[in-house]
């Protein structure tokens, strides 16, 4: 896919490697819809961009630990744009950030489901509209390695909470949404695909957790990037990369029964069953 022109929404683009993608593909052309809490950050990325003259960036602020953050969001950009090619789910939350103690959203859900896997889930229904109308168009959901089984009887992990686990646990559950989702996506132009874009990389969420990065943020960027304009993955979807490579998730992805009650589950929680 050639991006020049083309309009991508990346979240979590004011810090790391979806600051990174952005740049990226505002320089081959696109319009770049970045999004993050920080305003600071986001201006030195958008003149940034400006100042490259290629592409356009245009920021969009939206706290996704609350659920009405995420429709704040995608309203937004459905109000604003005629068009959207490239839909990037990345902000994301470490295993550390904001400590160890377990937290929860402002709709009380556990924080990492919330932030890493629920805003994405419902940000992705909202926009699927104008996914669809913009088709071929793609989702790219920015997961990890990092996996654990979801326990249905507890999801929010009222026990035996580590943060190591709750992250691990929203990645696996983007995993899970992203083959469901491709089910449902058949025939209609959107893909969507799921990768761990590179271990460790060097990115405030790998430093606030006290780890040493042993990957940069390029190598991850450009498996990102791969998975969003790659010619390679035209028409394919409902796969989970490890890097530039196709890869095997946690089982659990591939138990239809439990995907089943994740779907149920998170239209329930986001509110769109009721819709
Ligand atoms: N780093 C790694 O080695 C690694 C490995 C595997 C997977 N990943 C995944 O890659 C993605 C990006 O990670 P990163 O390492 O680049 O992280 P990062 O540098 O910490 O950046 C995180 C981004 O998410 C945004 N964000 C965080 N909380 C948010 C919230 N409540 N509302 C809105 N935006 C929020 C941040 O923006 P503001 O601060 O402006 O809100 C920032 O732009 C994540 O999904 C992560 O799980 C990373």
């Amino acid at each position: 896919m050639n991006t020049d022109g083309k309009t991508v929404l990346v979240t979590g683009s004011t810090d790391g490697v979806g600051r990174y993608v952005a740049a990226k593909l505002a320089s081959a052309g696109a319009k770049v819809l970045i999004h993050g809490r920080d305003k600071a950050r986001a201006k030195t990325l958008a003149d940034e961009i400006k100042r490259e003259g290629r592409g356009e960036a245009i920021f969009y602020s939206a706290d996704l630990s609350s659920l009405a953050g995420a429709r704040q969001l995608a309203e937004a950009v459905l109000a604003d744009h005629r068009r959207l090619d490239v839909f990037i789910s990345n902000a994301g939350i470490g295993s550390r950030t904001q400590g160890t103690e377990r937290r929860t959203s402002a709709d009380g859900h556990e924080l990492r489901f919330a932030v890493n896997y629920l805003s994405g889930f419902l940000l992705a229904y909202l926009l699927l509209p104008l996914l669809k109308a913009s088709a071929p168009s793609r989702i790219v959901n920015v997961a990890s390695l990092g996996q654990h089984p979801l326990d249905f009887d507890d999801v929010m992990i009222t026990k035996g909470y580590t943060g190591s686990r709750a992250y691990a646990q929203s990645k696996l559950a983007q995993i899970m949404f992203t083959i469901d989702l491709a089910r449902e996506l058949e025939g209609s132009g959107v893909t969507v695909n799921a990768l761990h874009p590179a271990t460790y990389m060097n990115t405030t969420m790998v430093r606030e957790g006290g780890i040493t990065p042993i990957s940069t943020v390029e190598q991850g960027g450009e498996a990102i990037l791969h998975l969003a304009e790659g010619d390679d993955v035209a028409g394919k979807s409902g796969l989970f990369f490890n890097g530039m490579q196709q890869a095997q998730a946690h089982p659990q992805a591939y138990d239809a029964a439990a995907r089943k009650r994740l779907r149920a589950l998170s239209l329930e929680l986001t509110g769109l069953s009721a819709a």
